[in-house]
């Protein structure tokens, strides 16, 4: 599980110091915030992470393609606004809780030319260190292997724990127009679009498939009788949504948000046991009324698949419904007047978190500004 995110000259990120703690993660938190405050830069620099466990570091901010093939997305800003206005270094921490204890990473990465890490490296924090050697080819579990000097093997575990941590990460920013396709059976993954959802619900064992459908319906009513799928010679898929009533409206046809709420309610399920899921506004498209139900559906599912989720999200109702401990795990974000620099804290950890949980109307709090005064 990530427990913490250290963000040194990442995009809105400003230098080390009291002004830019590090960021603290529970099993489920949410990061809230005004327009352009850092919450994505804040998920853009996790999948800075994922992508040095998977390619070079150029390809990273760049985009990486095979056969012609994107197959890792660029980050936002590529090369050019990794680092924060003015620098060209930037350093990203991070300390995760694997099986073999607390482990802290730390790459410090220069985007000027080349784009290198003149640091890399894990330890654990009861001891062992392993530095990450790079090329364009290697996984980095095979390298930290390489370089650490000598190498019992059984130490190095904690160094491939981190990097299965990261591989096995979930990027979610669902988009329904891309969900309404016929996609090839055994479609893999999700996507982080949620593209593939017709496959990935198509390959569902039963049970899991009547838990999507009951999560569906307490969303929709009680019109959702059951998921089919209509599967073409050329082994592509589309799911069907069956009406009680027998109606049947296939995947072109179902609403945005309910197929929002779907690729969310098959990423939890799905993802592996222990996975980290990131997700872009899980709330967008949910009527206000079903907030609830999605706040429901994340404290639900992280606690019981010991999953970890990390969500942006502008809904005040959704804080609103999150239990008093899940709230005080919501991080704010907000620009320091000053400088322009994000600046992040733990509501739990503001002097005036007991009148924002005690209110009994914390959507006006939030809406009005409050928290961004008590930051
Ligand atoms: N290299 C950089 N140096 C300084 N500031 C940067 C850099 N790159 C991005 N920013 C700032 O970060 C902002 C984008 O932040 P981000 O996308 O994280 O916002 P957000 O909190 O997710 O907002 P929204 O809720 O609108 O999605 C930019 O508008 C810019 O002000
Ligand atoms: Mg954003």
């Amino acid at each position: 599980m990530l427990k913490q995110l250290s963000l040194t000259n990442w995009k809105s990120f400003g230098p080390e110091g009291p002004a830019n703690p590090p960021l603290q993660f529970a099993p489920l938190t949410l990061l809230v915030g005004p327009n352009a405050s850092g919450k994505s830069n804040a998920l853009d620099a996790l999948r800075f992470l994922q992508g040095a466990a998977l390619f070079s570091l150029g390809d990273v901010l760049r985009g990486h393609s095979e056969a012609g093939v994107e197959i890792w997305p660029p980050i936002r800003g590529g090369v050019v606004e990794a680092a924060h206005a003015g620098t060209d270094t930037f350093t990203l921490g991070a300390r995760w809780e694997v099986p073999s204890g607390h482990v802290r990473h730390r790459i410090v990465v220069s985007t000027e030319g080349e784009v290198t890490a003149s640091d890399d490296s894990i330890d654990l924090e009861s001891g062992g260190h392993a530095g990450i050697a790079r090329d364009s080819h290697s996984p980095w579990s095979r390298l930290a292997r390489v370089r650490n000097d000598p190498p019992p093997p059984a130490d190095l575990a904690f160094a491939d724990e981190v990097g299965r941590e990261l591989r096995e990460a979930v990027f979610l920013d669902i988009r329904p127009s891309l969900m309404r396709a016929y996609r090839p059976l055994n479609g893999g993954h999700l996507g982080t679009s949620g593209e593939n959802v017709s496959p990935v619900l198509a390959a569902l064992p039963e049970d899991k498939l009547a838990d999507v459908v009951d999560w569906l319906s307490e969303l929709c009513g009680p019109e959702i009788a059951c998921l089919e799928f209509d599967v073409t010679k050329l082994r592509e898929v589309m799911m069907i949504l069956v009406e009680r009533g027998g109606r049947k409206i296939s995947a072109r046809s179902v609403s945005d948000g309910t197929l929002r709420f779907l690729g969310l309610v098959v990423a939890l399920l799905t993802a592996p046991t222990g996975a980290l899921l990131v997700i872009e506004e899980p709330d967008v498209g949910l009527h206000p009324s079903r907030i609830r139900l999605l706040a429901e559906l994340l404290e639900n599912l992280t606690r019981k698949r010991h999953i970890q989720v990390i969500a942006t999200t502008h809904s005040a109702t959704l804080l609103a419904h999150l239990s008093p401990e899940s709230l005080a795990n919501v991080v704010a974000f907000g620009r320091d007047a000053d400088t322009g620099d994000t600046h992040c804290r733990r509501l739990g950890e503001l002097p005036h978190f007991e009148t924002l949980r005690d209110s009994k109307n914390i959507e006006q709090l939030i809406s009005t500004g409050w928290l961004e005064r008590a930051l």
